[in-house]
């Protein structure tokens, strides 16, 4: 199939973008929970789609969302279900997938509390701060949804994040804090995690200094391994919340690992979320092949990275609001499918994942944006645009006229002869450096009125892009043996730091003697 796919690329790869594109221009865009996928600006055409709907179908894609949501075992390494989205659905499940549903009321009730003054800090007023302490998939997703939508809080509560192990992350989230009114949440799926841990033993210290043993009313713990947080706390006593273990790390911004921004948007605003993941769980469920939005963008990535051979994805998030989106689908999409060997041990066919970057625009065409345009490799890029179409008129024109503008020039280019048309008196050689090569492929997924549900919607769909991505490369997207080796060579050093002649690797030996 993939010789077939290849051909396809290859006749297509002739092609002009530009040529191409306008025969597809009025296509009707991909929709899906309110969102607008357009890819006419890819190099696809219909017999190049047909062939990898086909490929689609024969990878068993229909089959694979119903493993997902009957809580089959997606996960044959760990041997377990991936019930993410069980954590918003909205009607009663059964067996497990019911208790991960469940395990989300105890961290709304208890954020409304919070909210509304019931819970008190030690000597009985209401917190004014709450402090996450998290890594990865325990940091990533909280703080983008506190970030997207910070002017939804309430007044009264600050949050704060802390999740890398240089001191000065946690020093200056605690920068101003009293602890006498600080929540500190400490997030960790496996509570094993070195930075949280580190971070976490501060924080309680910190806590204990000011507030003695009263210090339990001011912590909340939130892990899958509840007997492992027991440990830590060695008797003493902490608000304690359940993530539940077939829910992966990078998957649970849905869970309790979000009690921050629960407590800081209002629980009311955090199940608007949840209820646009559903919205987009009950689309990738229902959905055929050819329609489904979130099988279509994995067979689009597939595309451009297996068959055409393009090694990164640039997202570029049109609204302010989504600044961090590409460092949290970075994780999503990186951690899942960056991996070459199958769940039995079988080298799978490279390439697999793309590297995905990006940022924020229109901030990014001040920056990596010559690059897009004129550097040496031609990669795919994907806006998401979907700015709050209530404020200042002439922003948002701007911000909608760069973003189209920035989509056009990458197809469509610059010609010599365009540049000296257009600007006769410049001398050969800048008109030479002025030419843009163009056929640099995007897509644009819109929405007309970006909020909560629509944040929870996008989130779920790339959640669930991702799962069909690895299954069109063969891996399994939900485990991550490859984040261990690190973390097990970091511990061997830490223990030589000061003698290094005790290192193994001599480049070590000499790194550290330069550093020390
Ligand atoms: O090391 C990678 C990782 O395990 C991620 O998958 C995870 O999101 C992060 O570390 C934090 O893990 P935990 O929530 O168990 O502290």
């Amino acid at each position: 199939m993939r010789s077939e796919l290849r051909q396809h690329a290859t006749r297509l790869n002739q092609a002009s973008l530009k040529a191409l594109a306008a025969t597809r221009a009025d296509f009707a865009p991909i929709s899906a929970a309110g969102w607008k996928i357009n890819l006419a600006r890819q190099f696809l055409d219909s017999d190049a789609e047909t062939a990898l709907l086909k490929h689609g179908a024969e990878t068993g894609l229909t089959q694979a969302a119903a493993d997902l949501f009957s809580g089959a075992i997606v996960n044959p390494s760990e041997g377990r279900p991936a019930l993410h989205w069980a954590l918003r659905a909205t009607h009663p499940l059964s067996g497990e997938a019911e208790t991960v549903r469940r395990s989300v009321e105890p961290a709304l009730e208890f954020a409304g509390k919070i909210q509304r003054g019931e819970v008190r800090t030690a000597d009985g007023k209401p917190f004014t701060a709450v402090l996450h302490i998290g890594i990865g998939g325990s940091d990533f997703g909280p703080r983008l949804i506190a970030d997207a939508f910070d002017d939804l809080a309430p007044p009264g509560i600050t949050l704060r994040f802390a999740a890398n192990v240089d001191p000065y992350d946690l020093d200056r989230a605690m920068a101003g804090l009293d602890p006498l009114s600080t929540l500190v949440i400490g997030v960790s799926k496996s509570f094993g995690t070195e930075e949280t841990l580190y971070n976490l033993g501060r924080a309680r210290r910190w806590l204990e200094a000011a507030l003695g043993d009263k210090s339990s009313q001011h912590l909340a713990l939130v892990t899958a391994v509840p007997e492992k947080a027991k440990a830590w706390l060695g008797g003493r006593e902490a608000y304690t919340f359940d993530m539940p273990i077939s829910v992966g790390g990078r998957f649970s911004l849905w869970s309790a690992a979000s009690l921050a921004c629960m407590i800081y948007l209002g629980p009311d605003n955090f199940r608007k979320i949840l209820n646009g993941a559903n919205a987009m769980d009950e689309h990738v469920r229902t959905a055929p092949l050819e329609s489904n939005a979130a099988m279509r963008l994995a067979l689009l990535d597939f595309w451009n990275t297996s068959i055409r051979g393009k090694p990164m994805r640039v997202l570029l998030a049109y609204a302010n609001r989504l600044r961090m989106l590409p460092t949290y689908m970075q994780q999503l999409e990186m951690e899942s499918n960056g991996k070459s060997v199958d769940s039995e041990g079988n080298t799978v066919e490279p390439p697999t994942a793309p590297a995905l970057w990006g940022g924020e625009g229109s901030v990014g065409q001040h920056s990596y944006h010559q690059w897009l345009h004129q550097g040496s490799q031609d990669v795919p890029c994907e806006f998401i645009f979907a700015p709050d179409f209530d404020r200042d008129s002439d922003g948002l024109d701007a911000l909608t006229a760069h973003a189209l503008a920035q989509a056009e020039v990458l197809a469509n280019g610059r010609s010599i002869e365009e540049v000296r048309a257009e600007e006769p008196r410049i001398s050969a050689a800048v008109s030479a450096q002025k030419v843009h090569a163009g056929g640099r492929p995007s897509s644009l997924l819109s929405h007309a009125d970006f909020g909560p549900e629509a944040f929870g919607a996008l989130v779920s769909l790339f959640e669930h892009r991702t799962y069909f991505a690895g299954k069109l490369w063969g891996l399994n997207p939900f485990d991550q043996w490859g984040v261990e080796r690190g973390k097990t060579m970091a511990g061997r050093l830490k223990a030589i730091l000061k003698t290094p002649s005790e290192a193994a690797d001599p480049v070590t030996a000499a790194l550290l003697r330069q550093i020390f």
